[in-house]
């Protein structure tokens, strides 16, 4: 029996790097995943992959309309729905000083304008079947200072505390909705690649470089976090944000 036998998932941002390593986890798990992007030719081709558990359903989690077509859907389809994993995110290099209106935009709406529809719409249908698990990818964005990507930094942060309002207000009113975001450092996915590309730095994992990529994690260091909280094993673990980050993030003791 997998740890979510019998759970319908939703995981957006999933055609690649994190995504794509939490619905293969999710699947051999036993969840029925529903795979969200907007790149349908990668998400198609691992929904295939993936078998019978899995489907793709295109979705750009910018709009709120489209959030609620696609959970009432769910819902209609498979009569509940247990977990939503909050994935999708961009990142636009760009300090306080050099970032565009435009990226600056993007970014917020793609990582905090969908996590907020995303936990409206989850919490307005979970409240109705007995509760679930809403997991938000944050970042150590929200917890250091990374001055070269200041609109992503202002997105996580975002996505954190609306983690702690939904944990907060769910536990209120009762509900058995659970709300917790988790906050990687550098993991070898696509999104890094191309950060690494823009910046000049060469990623591999392993690597022995320095500086900010150094010590790269692999996506399923981030899926395994995220599975413990979607499955019933973490029931007590709500409101919290957990670093994923070989403690990158913490500030050292007198040792
Ligand atoms: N990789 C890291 O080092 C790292 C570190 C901290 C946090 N994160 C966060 O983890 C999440 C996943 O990151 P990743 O590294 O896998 O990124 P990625 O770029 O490799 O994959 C992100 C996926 O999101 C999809 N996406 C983009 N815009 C979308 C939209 N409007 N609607 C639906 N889907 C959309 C992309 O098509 C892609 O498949 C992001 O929220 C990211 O900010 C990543």
């Amino acid at each position: 029996m997998g740890r979510l036998a019998g759970k319908i998932a939703i995981i957006t941002g999933a055609a690649k790097g994190l995504g794509e390593a939490d619905a293969r986890m999710f699947v051999a798990e036993g969840a029925r995943v529903i795979l969200s992007d907007v790149d349908r030719e990668n998400g198609e081709r691992l929904a295939a992959e993936l078998g019978d558990m899995a489907e793709f359903q295109y979705h750009d989690v910018r709009h709120d309309a489209e959030w609620q077509a696609l959970i009432d859907d769910v819902v209609a389809r498979y009569g509940r729905l247990d977990i939503l994993v909050n994935n999708a995110g961009v990142v636009k290099l760009g300090t306080i000083e050099t970032q565009t209106e435009a990226d600056y935009r993007f970014i917020m709406a793609v990582s905090a304008d969908a996590t907020f529809f995303g936990c409206k719409h989850a919490v307005r249908v979970m409240k109705e079947t007995g509760g679930g698990s809403i997991i938000n990818m944050a970042s150590i964005a929200s917890v250091q200072g990374e001055s070269v990507v200041a609109g992503y930094c202002a997105a996580k942060g975002a996505v954190e505390a609306l983690t702690r309002a939904v944990a907060v207000h769910s536990a209120r009113e009762g509900y058995n909705i659970r709300c917790n975001s988790v906050h990687p450092s550098s993991i070898l996915t696509p999104m890094v690649i191309e950060v690494a590309r823009q910046s000049g730095v060469t990623v591999a994992p392993d690597s022995e470089q320095t500086g900010t990529l150094a010590k790269l994690g692999e996506p399923d260091d981030i899926a395994y976090t995220v599975l413990f909280l979607a499955s019933d094993e973490s029931k007590f673990i709500n409101g919290a944000a957990i670093r994923v980050d070989d403690a990158k993030s913490v500030i050292a003791g007198v040792v």
